[in-house]
This record gives C-alpha cells, sequence and structure tokens, in this order.
C-alpha cells in the first residue's frame, strides 16, 4: 500500500530524473520558435501585402545608393540592369512597364505574387525559375525601387 509519504518521495524522484530532460526541452522550445512568433518575423521579414505607395521627386539620392547596394549583394546575380535576361529579367524599363506597389511585392512577397498575380506567373513561364525570397524589408524595397527608377532614366 502507498502512503502519502511514499507518493510524495516516488514524486520527487521523478522529478529530479525529468530535470535533464525538461532542460534540453525547454532550450528546444527556446531554438524552435512558437507559431505567434514565426507570424511576427514573417510580418517584419515578408511583410504584408503593400497596397499603395508613394513616390517622391526629385529622386532621394541615399535611396538610389543605397538600393544600388542592396542590389549588388541580393539581386545582381539574376538580375541585369539591361533588358538582357539572366535568370530573371533584366530591369531596364521595369518601373515603366510595371506599377510601384507591384514591383514593391514582387520584392518582398515573393510567393504570394507567384501564387496570385497573373503577371508574375507569365514570368515565371519564361523564366522557369521561382525567384525566392531575398527576405528584403519593405523599408529595403523602396530603396531598391528608388535605384530602379535612377535606372530606368529617372532624376
Ligand atoms: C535566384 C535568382 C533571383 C534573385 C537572387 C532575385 N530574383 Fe527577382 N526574379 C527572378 C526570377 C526568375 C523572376 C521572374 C519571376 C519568377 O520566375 O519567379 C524575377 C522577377 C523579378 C521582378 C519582376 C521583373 C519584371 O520584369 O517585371 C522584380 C521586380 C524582381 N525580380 C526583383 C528582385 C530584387 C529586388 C531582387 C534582390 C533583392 C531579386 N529580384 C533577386 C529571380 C531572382
Amino acid at each position: 500500500m502507498f502512503s502519502k509519504t511514499t507518493f510524495l518521495i516516488a514524486l520527487l524522484t521523478l522529478g529530479f530524473l525529468a530535470c535533464t530532460s525538461k532542460k534540453e526541452a525547454d532550450t528546444a522550445a527556446k531554438n524552435s520558435p512558437s507559431p505567434t512568433e514565426l507570424n511576427t518575423n514573417q510580418n517584419e521579414v515578408h511583410g504584408t501585402e503593400v497596397k499603395s505607395i508613394e513616390l517622391t521627386n526629385p529622386l532621394n539620392k541615399e535611396w538610389v545608393t543605397a538600393g544600388k547596394g542592396i542590389y549588388e549583394t541580393k539581386c545582381l546575380a539574376c538580375h541585369k540592369l539591361t533588358d538582357e535576361k539572366l535568370v530573371g529579367p533584366g530591369w531596364a524599363g521595369v518601373t515603366k512597364k510595371r506599377e510601384p506597389v507591384w514591383i514593391i511585392n514582387m520584392i518582398t512577397n515573393v510567393e504570394m505574387m507567384l501564387e496570385k498575380d497573373e503577371e508574375a506567373q507569365k514570368l515565371l513561364e519564361q523564366c522557369l525559375v521561382r525567384m525566392p525570397n531575398q527576405n528584403v524589408t519593405e523599408e529595403d524595397s523602396r530603396k531598391i525601387l528608388e535605384f530602379m527608377r535612377s535606372n530606368d532614366g529617372e532624376k
């Protein structure tokens, strides 16, 4: 027959034994973000759909320079500044044929665009490679857009 004390001792022993594995579980939990954390991160990096954007004239020169830097590290491998295709389409003229919001969403939210935007899907048919999400923030995408406008001859 179990007395209350035996029961308590059994509980304590169990607790002690379980200690190491609990610690491991805690670390594992810390390393894999909870669903809520994932959502926040996604919103930060991928952004939700951008609905409107304001262009300024003349161009913001600082953004043009910053955008060029981002282009060189994250986009140059697949996009030329001419109209020549590399992995993706060349960027010459892109700001003339696309709306600014379209471009911003293509940069920050490419999965969504490839899923539901016809123009993006047409490009995929031509290029046969899905543009990977480059983890560009909305703010940085705005700078890249400024660089694209400058590449298209805007001052
Ligand atoms: C691994 C190659 C790759 C990289 C890196 C890449 N892209 Fe793309 N991009 C593509 C492909 C391929 C397409 C055409 C759509 C598709 O097939 O997914 C595309 C399409 C685009 C378009 C639409 C062009 C048009 O003519 O309408 C824009 C804008 C764009 N990318 C911006 C960027 C930006 C900005 C970066 C860097 C932050 C970038 N891409 C990095 C492959 C890439």
